[in-house]
């Protein structure tokens, strides 16, 4: 992926993390697939033939990610296939999809989105109706032969966001089984969520390493998230 960066002037620069998805000064902004459409109210802006929608840092812990760390290696490639585990109601699985899939799918991508929450998934199945490319799946991800028949092979990009216990321990098991080699993984961790919430960060980061994991990243989403980080990894 290119990753290019222009000044537009004074205290006003555009970082493009590829030609569909780029921050402008401190907000970030996806190409949208769907003209015209917003999902969660959040800003559209014409310029020329395509339009951008903003992307809620407060809503996504990739957009606050990918705000702090300004790295695009955080993001999947256009047209490749993502494993999203803990879709909620798709505010995060909308964006991506402009950035993966693009409209109509023109690009060939594929997410499939995962939760065990039957009203997020209703929200996903309609999200996916004018979104192609997406394929919703109810399933508890823990069990993992739940959602092993929805991929074809390995993938190059999981990202994992449920607030559950053990959230380390699943990562793991859901990489060593359907991430692929050289593949980026990200995990969104709540602190609170565990059991030992004072040193949640540092044991994740031991036991991420010590599964032979690379870790490339920690970035702590304080300002968008409170104690919360996310662990970006290299299978
Ligand atoms: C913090 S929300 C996800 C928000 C979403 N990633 C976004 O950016 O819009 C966590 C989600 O994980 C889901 N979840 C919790 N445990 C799960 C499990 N065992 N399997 C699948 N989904 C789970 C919940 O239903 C909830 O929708």
């Amino acid at each position: 992926m290119e990753r290019f960066a222009l000044e537009k002037g004074e205290g006003d620069s555009l970082q493009f993390f590829s030609d569909r998805v780029r921050i402008e000064g401190r907000s970030l902004w996806s190409r949208n697939a769907l003209k015209g459409v917003s999902l969660r109210g959040e800003r559209l802006k014409r310029e020329g033939r395509k339009e951008w929608r903003q992307w809620n840092p407060r809503t996504s812990k990739i957009a606050a990610g990918l705000l702090k760390s300004k790295q695009e290696s955080l993001l999947p490639e256009s047209g490749g296939t993502c494993l999203y585990l803990g879709s909620g109601h798709g505010t995060t699985i909308s964006h991506l999809h402009d950035h993966v899939c693009g409209a109509k799918n023109h690009l060939g991508g594929t997410i499939i989105a995962v939760d065990i929450s039957p009203r997020c998934i209703r929200d996903v199945i309609r999200l996916s109706s004018s979104r192609p490319g997406i394929l919703p799946v109810l399933a508890d991800c823990r069990d993992l032969e739940s959602v092993s028949p929805f991929l074809n092979s390995k993938v190059p990009w999981i990202f994992q966001d449920v607030s559950q216990s053990n959230q380390v321990e699943l990562f793991i098991k859901t990489c060593e089984r359907f991430l692929s080699n050289g593949g980026t993984a990200l995990l969104s961790l709540k602190s609170a969520s565990e059991r030992e919430s004072s040193g949640a960060f540092a044991h994740a980061e031991n036991t991420l390493t010590e599964a032979g994991f690379t870790l490339v990243e920690r970035i702590d989403l304080a300002g968008w998230e409170e104690k919360h980080m996310l662990f970006h990894v290299v299978k």
